[in-house]
């Protein structure tokens, strides 16, 4: 039987709502979706990839068709790896179309039997980033309608010794 498979690629340092309504529209689309931490070096991350990960684990949990992985490398040798046929990524605003239009296009060059498909969350998540929700978490603002619960928890965590020096 073939399965229809999809790759959602991404930091996730955190996730937040925006992801998670990308996860929600894939999921629908597809047989079965991996949402895919990237452990890139060169990326300073605040969450280590397992914190990453477990974030993701317990944000999709209600969703019976999404598995959360992580890959390091190329992005394309992954979703080959795990026989994908599409990457999803989300799209929020023109100010995201230049960089995905150029990664979309060069993974298509590496691999032509791969589509990315783009999906636009609810417009209430258009303006949330991981790195702005982590910046007004780092300056003590309320996150919470941001992020899913436990990701809030651990933004609140990881800065609160900054909050209570
Ligand atoms: O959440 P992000 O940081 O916007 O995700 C970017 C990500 C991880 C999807 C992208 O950097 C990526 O695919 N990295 C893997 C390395 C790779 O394949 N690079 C070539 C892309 S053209």
């Amino acid at each position: 039987m073939l399965v229809r498979r999809a790759i959602y690629p991404g930091s996730f340092d955190p996730v937040t709502n925006g992801h998670l309504d990308v996860i929600q529209r894939a999921a629908t689309l597809f047989d079965e979706l991996v949402v895919a931490v990237a452990c890139n070096a060169e990326k300073k991350a605040l969450f280590t990839t397992q914190e990453r990960m477990q974030l993701l684990v317990d944000a999709v949990a209600p969703l019976q068709n999404v598995r959360v992985a992580s890959f390091g490398g190329l992005l394309v040798n992954f979703a080959r790896s795990e026989k994908a046929s599409a990457v999803v990524r989300g799209l929020r605003a023109i100010s995201d179309f230049e960089f995905e239009f150029q990664m979309a296009l060069m993974n298509r060059k590496l691999e032509p039997n791969i589509e990315t498909l783009f999906l636009m969350p609810r417009e209430e998540y258009t303006s949330i980033s991981s790195r702005v929700v982590k910046e007004i978490a780092q300056l003590g603002g309320n996150i919470d309608q941001f992020v899913p619960d436990k990701a809030a928890s651990a933004l609140h965590q990881k800065f609160a010794a900054t909050h209570t020096a």
